[in-house]
């Protein structure tokens, strides 16, 4: 696709699809529940489609009611062995997640993804795992990953890497597990498996100390289903929020925006670069934060962040380097390792492509520099996006001031946002 300037600001009501972390949760948890759950706004995007899929061919009920999805639960030890290997296609959360549920059924199964997944880090899940005696065999580290089912054995586990991918893993693995599993983390990680699961009925207990966070979970306790309203995406949001931002004459509306607390670093970086947002009609819907959001342009400033904030947007940051890339003053974000075990090395490609626009960047381990100029010349306008979603509908918000981008493989939007092109263009975008 080819993202084109524009001239009269991005403006009126966005609207902006479920969230995707708490969608996949939304399939995972009722079908391992008891009862009927009725989940209204979950997202159809393709990454989302390979759990619901994955949970299909492991014999749960599925419907779909006017727009609603009903899953049909018959508890944590209902799943049957699936015919075939589990395609998951792009999704790293359904490879994580599922990895740490399927280790604790009594089946085997195998996981596999396309070029993209089957490159990531699965070792930081399977080794995690392995501490409570799952027999997981990877390839490599990567995917195909081969899952034999067992009784696992609870334990103490102390998360290394900053994940809620891992964390939530070991949380579905611990659910078919005896005894007490016991989590802790030492950096903030987005906490929606722990509020779904405390919502089902699930024995858990969350401590949250000043640097630390315990969770605690009792297994082998049935869960009951509960209905679920998923909130619209932030991390969606986040592209147009930023088209808004960085251009002349715009005002956009979002409604019903997940602002969870452990997922919001990128409200917050942008309230430090002085942007125009208001956050309003703050409410709670299923235990998570909800507001609306108003954004008008701004001359926004640059700003430094620290790693600290990095677990709380790390899906932001390409769109945030766009918004830095047109701030009055320099840049420095901080602490950016996990960024390159992402859909691609997104350090790399948002460098990488930022340059090819005329951007000033660099990164010296794994800090991000940006430095501003009045007026860009493009040194290339065909965008690499290695078939990262979010890098490609960064860039596509980066040409709305700089000009023709060609946005390569952008096949990939599906994957996280389906109807991206059309609500941008609705706004005011042009990509065609
Ligand atoms: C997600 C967690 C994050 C995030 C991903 C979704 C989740 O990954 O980048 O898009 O739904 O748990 P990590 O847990 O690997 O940081």
């Amino acid at each position: 696709m080819i993202s084109y300037s524009i001239s009269k600001g991005i403006n009126g009501y966005a609207n902006i699809p479920g969230d995707k972390s708490i969608s996949h949760r939304s399939i995972i948890i009722p079908s391992i529940s008891n009862g009927v759950c009725e989940i209204n706004n979950i997202l159809k995007s393709e990454d989302v489609l390979h759990t619901l899929n994955a949970f299909k061919a492991m014999g749960v009920k599925v419907e779909e009611n006017n727009k609603k999805l009903i899953i049909f639960g018959n508890g944590l030890n209902s799943l049957k062995k699936p015919k075939n290997k589990i395609y998951l296609g792009n999704s790293g959360t359904s490879a994580r997640l599922l990895t740490g549920l399927l280790s604790s059924q009594k089946f085997d199964t195998i996981l596999i993804g396309d070029n993209s997944l089957s490159k990531r880090p699965m070792k930081r899940i399977s080794d995690p795992l392995n501490k409570m005696n799952a027999r997981i065999k990877t390839s490599n580290g990567k995917l195909p990953l081969k899952i034999e089912g067992s009784e696992l054995k609870c334990t103490k586990i102390s998360l290394k890497i900053p994940s809620a991918q891992i964390k939530s893993g070991l949380l579905l693995a611990s659910l078919n597990t005896k005894g007490e599993t016991s989590i802790s983390e030492n950096k903030i990680t987005r906490d929606h498996t722990e509020i779904m699961l405390e919502a089902f009925g699930a024995k858990i207990e969350v401590r949250k100390n000043e640097d630390n966070k315990l969770i605690k979970i009792i297994g082998k306790n049935e869960l009951v289903s509960k209905n679920i309203d998923v909130p619209n995406d932030l991390s969606s949001s986040a592209f147009f929020i930023v088209a808004a931002l960085i251009n002349n004459n715009s005002k956009l509306i979002l409604k019903n925006i997940n602002n969870n607390p452990t997922r919001n670093g990128f409200l917050l970086a942008l309230e430090k670069m002085g942007a125009k947002i208001k956050l309003l009609n703050n409410r709670k819907s299923n235990n998570e934060n909800i507001c609306d959001i108003e954004v008008l342009s701004t001359n926004l400033n640059g700003c430094e962040l620290g790693p600290e904030i990095a677990d709380l947007m790390i899906d932001e940051y390409p769109i945030l380097a766009v918004a830095a890339s047109f701030a009055s003053s320099p840049s420095i974000f901080r602490g950016l390792k996990e960024l390159r075990v992402k859909e691609s090395d997104r350090l790399k490609l948002i460098m990488l492509n930022l340059q090819k626009c005329g951007v000033d960047c660099k990164t010296e381990n794994d800090d991000l520099f940006i430095y501003p100029s009045k007026k860009y010349e493009v040194n290339s306008n065909i965008i690499q996006t290695d078939f990262d979603h979010r890098i490609a509908m960064a860039f596509c918000v980066m040409a709305t001031r700089i000009g023709a981008l060609k946005i390569n493989d952008s096949d990939s939007i599906k994957t996280s946002f389906p109807n991206f092109k059309n609500e941008f263009n609705k706004l005011g975008g042009r990509i065609i």
